[in-house]
């Protein structure tokens, strides 16, 4: 397989990519951190210029990258491969105390499988070495068929050789359907790459955090809850974790223990489609009441594009800026075929 030479500027650092590999995945692998989110090609975070060099734009989703961007020289590096050598210009500034964790391969064994909600399945893996991450990356499952899907951690770096993960069944879905809530068992063997993604937990933000998921969006903030408890709990964090009904509701007992035991956390459920002892309405609905104004804090979304989106708008109607906000959309096959909720907004953050 062919090799080529990929500079990324304005670090003017030389790494290597083969003609089958995304431009991405080759900086991530020799430790080179550039903006991206969702991994294939619909979210346009990894939107970056192609100065010199010819690539192929691969799928990138004609919504995430317009033919007048693909005409001026742009290409999404999650998708894009090099067919000569290349320079790229990116973005490669990190945040203060955001870690960067080298993308590697890594074996494991399903340790339990578990349905801990209707429809959610919760998938503990242990790995042949340790995976090192930022609370709320995710990692890149192999699924039978050459597919690959991105699913978010739920466990803490501290235990890299044990990670947690949620899984939301979907209809007909490759990898959930078809796989884990089908063939795939206790014992089975499972390969995967990580970590990925520009969503983790921001230590330095000292501000109150707002944390506010729905379905297993819970995933990458429980890893941010558990991570802050381990160290001692030195930011208030607010959850709010939102469902559909009861059935669909799970790790309460965790965190009630916790908030029971711990000033610094609040826990609040909600259902959005039933009546109960607890609070009903949907997530951005909830906020609205609870924060008229919400400035000062740092919140962190994750959940359906959907529900993203409406809960940015309420943030942003509360008076938060958008560069106190993060946000990871759970983009699957039929988000990408819709090219639905696209960001283009420089200001949003991923
Ligand atoms: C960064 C990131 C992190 C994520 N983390 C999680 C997580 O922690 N937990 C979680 O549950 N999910 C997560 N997701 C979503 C997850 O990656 C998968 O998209 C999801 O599990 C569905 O995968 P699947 O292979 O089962 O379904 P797919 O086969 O991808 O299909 C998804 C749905 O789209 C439909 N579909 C397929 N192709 C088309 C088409 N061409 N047109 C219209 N409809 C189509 C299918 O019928 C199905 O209903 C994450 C996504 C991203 C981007
Ligand atoms: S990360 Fe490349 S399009 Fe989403």
């Amino acid at each position: 397989m062919t090799t080529h030479t990929i500079r990324v500027e304005p670090l003017g650092v030389d790494v290597p990519c083969r003609e089958d590999q995304t431009v991405l995945d080759a900086c991530l692998r020799e430790g080179i951190w550039l903006p991206h989110a969702c991994t294939h090609g619909t979210c346009g975070t990894c939107k970056a210029q192609i100065l010199d060099g010819e690539v192929d734009l691969g799928d990138a989703s004609p919504y995430a990258l317009l033919e007048s961007e693909r005409d001026e020289g742009a290409a999404l590096i999650c998708v894009a491969q090099p067919r000569s050598d290349v320079v790229v210009e990116g973005e490669v500034d990190m945040d203060e105390g955001v870690g960067v964790h080298p993308v590697r391969d890594f074996r494991g064994r399903v340790d339990t499988l578990e349905e801990v909600a209707r429809d959610v399945r919760r998938l503990v893996l242990v790995l042949d070495e340790p995976l090192s991450f930022n609370p709320g990356q995710y990692v890149l499952l192999n699924v039978p068929g050459g597919h690959q899907r991105p699913y978010s951690i739920a466990s803490t770096p501290t235990d890299g050789n044990r990670i947690e993960l949620h899984l939301k069944r979907s209809e007909n879905g490759v990898a959930t359907e078809r796989w884990v809530f089908s063939t795939l068992s206790a014992g089975d063997e499972v390969t995967l790459s990580g970590p990925y993604g520009r969503f983790s937990f921001r230590p330095m933000r000292t501000q109150p955090i707002l944390l506010l998921g729905s379905g297993t969006g819970l995933a990458p903030l429980k890893s941010m809850v558990k991570h802050i408890a381990e160290n001692g709990g030195e930011h208030q964090v607010t959850l709010y974790h939102g469902v559909s009904t009861k059935a669909d509701l799970y790790d309460c007992e965790f965190f009630e223990g916790l908030a029971a035991s711990n000033d610094w956390f609040t826990y609040r459920p909600a259902l959005s489609q039933e009546e109960w002892e607890g609070r009903s309405g949907r997530v951005p609905a909830l906020l609205a009441e609870d924060y008229p104004r919400a400035g000062g804090h740092v919140a962190y979304i994750c959940g359906s594009p959907a529900m993203v989106q409406d809960t940015m708008k309420a943030l942003m109607k509360a008076r938060l800026f958008p560069r106190d906000i993060y946000r990871e959309d759970f983009f699957d096959s039929a988000d990408r075929a819709a090219g639905a909720n696209v960001v283009r907004s420089p200001l949003i953050r991923r």
